[in-house]
């Protein structure tokens, strides 16, 4: 036995889901490109694909968003619970709440492959809900409503969110960051999921478990931790005075930056920043632009020779701002994409693989020794 740190490089398991090349920066889902993939299909396609393993037909397309969209109607008690937490809770531990809520409805959990992917499928869709509940929640807005002419995914979860929303391109950015975040292999929230639904607990459980990891400023906490790096920055001006306080005599990470396995620009990161410069016109949002790319500048020069470059969460909070949300939901955004990605792989685990995890500590305390009564210590 030997201890890995972080278990760097360890493979807790076999997939066909997702692979990642981290020298050459290319990630696949199911083997298509990542940028063919955002660039072409609709969010829904991705969930096909992902728990059945190949892009749907017509037909198959228009049940799978049937079943996701039956999971829109999230029971009242849900939102009810949602509505209790205080406006300025934090996003994902508000999903927590509500995702072990939705777990107590499941009383007798069983996993089947039959079964599984329906009640997947509806939870894609009841995620939906609860963030958009939680969006609204925040902002002391009134619950949402299920509208039912919205067409895919992203129009509906916009809708829900803001209510009738018409704007085709802010539609189609939701679309695109979903597919970019749906999944990543196996990173730290992926592997809590794993572990929670290896001891045959129930989804909604094991959602709760990788929403917990998730939340983690390392993790998907660096989608806001970015961002409010540019805020902090505020003008172009004060990149280089910020980053040589901070980053370089602070010694502070530059957040958004620096992956586990990306030695190179992450993929997502390209597009991401992509659709941030194409889509982004207002003087406020441009501002921030250019402070993120005069941030990347400095940060590639500082680390690339240590394979660290920007990341996913360097540009998403730009993409999320132009579509209307403020950064205390960013990683709640990222969430909802991951929820099918953890899906897929709890799936996949369960199913066709299935062993309870269960690693082992090297103990390094002290040899047997005789119990002292309290008068003797
Ligand atoms: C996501 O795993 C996934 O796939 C996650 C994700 C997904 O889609 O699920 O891709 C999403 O979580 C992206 C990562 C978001 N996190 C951040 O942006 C936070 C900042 N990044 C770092 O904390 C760090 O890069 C990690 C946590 C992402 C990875 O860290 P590792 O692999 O554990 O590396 P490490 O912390 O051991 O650092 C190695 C060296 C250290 O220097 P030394 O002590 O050896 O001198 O690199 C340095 C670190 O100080 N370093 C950084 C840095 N990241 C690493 N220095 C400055 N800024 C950084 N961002």
């Amino acid at each position: 036995m030997s201890v890995i740190p972080g278990l760097e490089d360890v493979a807790i398991k076999y997939t066909s889901l997702t692979s990642i090349d981290g020298q050459k920066g290319i990630l696949r889902y199911r083997g298509y490109d990542i940028k063919d993939l955002a660039y072409n299909a609709e969010y829904e396609e991705i969930v096909h694909l992902m728990f059945y393993g190949e892009l749907p037909r017509h037909d198959e397309l228009e049940r799978t968003k049937k079943n996701i969209a039956e999971g829109y109607k999230v029971p009242d008690f849900v939102i009810q619970v949602i509505r209790t937490l205080s406006s300025d809770s934090d996003a994902v531990a508000m999903m927590e709440t509500a995702f072990g809520a939705m777990a107590t409805t499941e009383k007798n959990f069983a996993w089947s492959k039959e079964k599984d992917k329906e009640i997947a499928l509806r939870i894609v869709g009841s995620t939906a809900r609860v963030v958009a509940e939680i969006y609204r929640r925040k902002r002391d807005m009134p619950p949402s409503t299920i509208h039912e002419k919205s067409g895919n995914y992203s129009e509906s979860f916009l809708n829900m969110c803001f209510g009738n929303i018409n704007e085709k391109e802010k539609i189609d950015a939701m679309n695109k960051a979903l597919i970019l975040y749906v999944d990543h292999e196996v990173p730290a929230s992926t592997t809590a999921a794993l572990v929670a639904s290896s001891t045959l607990s129930d989804m909604y459980s094991s959602i709760t478990a990788a929403l917990a990891a998730l939340k983690g400023p390392l993790h998907g906490g660096a989608a806001e931790a970015a961002y409010n790096q540019f805020l902090q920055i505020g003008s172009p001006n004060n990149v280089e005075e910020w980053f040589k306080k901070n980053v370089m005599e602070g010694k502070k990470r530059l957040m958004g930056f620096g992956h586990r396995v990306y030695k190179t620009y992450d993929p997502r990161m390209l597009i991401f920043k992509e659709i941030a410069k194409k889509s982004i016109s207002d003087e406020e949002g441009k501002k921030l632009l250019t402070v993120a790319e005069k941030l990347e500048e400095l940060g590639v020069k500082q680390f690339s020779s240590k394979g660290i470059y920007p990341n996913t969460d360097f540009y998403s909070g730009l993409v999320f701002r132009y579509i209307g949300f403020p950064v205390d939901m960013f990683t709640a955004l990222f969430a909802l994409a991951r929820v099918t990605g953890w899906l897929a792989h709890i799936m996949e685990y369960v199913e066709d693989q299935h062993r309870l995890i269960r690693p082992r500590a090297i103990y390094t305390g002290p040899e047997r020794r005789e119990y002292v009564p309290i008068e003797k210590r």
